[in-house]
């Protein structure tokens, strides 16, 4: 067994981050959570099918107590809707706040679970055993919880961190070639951030392992704890997510997110080039990097009903906006912009 632990400790809590082969390794981390209390375990079609039956019966194997709430898959969970019927589930099956969800999912089952945890009786615990390269890798880890409202990605939210996070790598084996691309977004963000060689080869052989993983949330874990309000150095976390998620709202969620954000980092890139910040080549050797994925870097078709998202972009603020960007790989540095500028530089792709 390869196993790489990490531990974050946040002015309001701490926790764990495991990460190893099988989901059967974690029972042990899992029961000393949930002695003495019931759970709510949250997934959608293609997580349960990961990993359903192993968590029940890890659960069996402790006699916890629990109920399970399948969501419908992809982004169109994370809504008031779904909001709604997983808190109809904790109280009609009155949970109490000693109680805990686990998500067992992706981005969308964490982000939406993690969200009911943070508002239901005032918050309770949960349990994040990622199912999605994409989750593994970020979502999962740093307590950013929330749905979309009004089209528009993750406006009602909470900050709420997890109890634990489990990261068992053979849930992914069955994720479709198109997720797994997808979570690739991220890693490519991380290579950006970070220069890595052994990210870099991950992404030229799409090579996805343990390591792999272990590497990209040690990097996220260097942002997030020291700045887990988000007030700081973990907005250049941020990098390849102000176009990125203006692509992906716009496209009306027809892109999925790693992809919109493989768009909006090549975006940054062409952004940053033609303001100065990044240097040139930057964007050039990301593209041949995306092209490498399989994945596209065009993102001018996005680009013509883009922009109204970006003035609903939670980093906007009196007609300008802070953008992540990168001088070079491994140089991130933020810079505020005015709107304009970045609506200018998206109209012109449409002539
Ligand atoms: N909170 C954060 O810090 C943060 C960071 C990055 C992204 N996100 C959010 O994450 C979401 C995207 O997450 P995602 O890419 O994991 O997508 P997702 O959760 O929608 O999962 C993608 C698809 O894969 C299926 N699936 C999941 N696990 C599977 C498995 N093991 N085998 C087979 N199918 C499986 C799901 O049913 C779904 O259809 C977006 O909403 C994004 O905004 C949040």
């Amino acid at each position: 067994m390869r196993r790489i632990d990490f531990d974050i400790t946040t002015p309001s809590s701490s926790y764990s981050v495991l990460i190893s082969e099988r989901l059967e390794e974690f029972s042990d981390a899992l029961l000393s959570f949930l002695r003495g209390r019931k759970a709510l375990i949250l997934c959608d079609p293609g997580s349960s099918t990961a990993g359903l039956e192993t968590v029940q019966s890890i659960l069996n194997s402790g006699c916890i107590e629990h109920a399970v709430h399948v969501l419908e898959g992809g982004e169109k969970a994370k809504s008031l809707a779904s909001l709604e019927s997983v808190l109809h589930a904790l109280i009609e099956g009155r949970f109490s706040r000693n109680d805990l969800i686990i998500n067992l999912g992706g981005g969308v089952v964490g982000d939406l679970g993690g969200f009911a945890a943070a508002i239901f009786m005032r918050g309770i615990g949960y349990i994040n055993i990622p199912t999605t390269l994409l989750s593994m890798i970020d979502s999962s880890i740093g307590g950013k919880t929330g749905i979309d409202h009004f089209g528009i990605k993750n406006m009602l939210g909470a900050f709420h961190q997890p109890r634990l996070v489990v990261c068992a790598y053979d849930l992914i084996r069955s994720l479709p070639e198109r997720e797994k691309l997808s979570g690739f977004g991220e890693v490519l963000k991380y290579y950006c951030l970070s220069a890595s060689p052994s990210i870099g080869n991950a992404i030229e052989y799409r090579r996805i392992d343990p390591e792999l993983i272990g590497e990209c949330c040690a990097i996220k874990l260097h942002y997030v704890s020291e700045d887990i309000a988000d007030h700081g150095k973990r907005r250049l976390l941020n990098l390849g997510h102000t176009f990125g998620h203006a692509f992906e709202a716009s496209s009306g969620f027809l892109l999925s997110h790693g992809e919109a954000v493989a768009l909006g980092l090549a975006a940054a890139a062409r952004f940053g080039e033609r303001i100065g910040v990044t240097d040139s080549g930057v964007a050039d050797k990301i593209e041949e990097l995306i092209s490498l994925l399989g994945m596209s870097s065009d993102f001018s078709k996005y680009s013509a009903s883009a922009f109204a998202f970006l003035h609903h972009d939670k980093k906007s603020d009196s007609g300008s906006i802070e953008m992540a960007f990168i001088k070079s790989f491994g140089q991130p540095l933020l810079r505020r912009v005015p709107i304009e500028q970045a609506v200018r530089f998206l109209s012109d792709l449409r002539k």
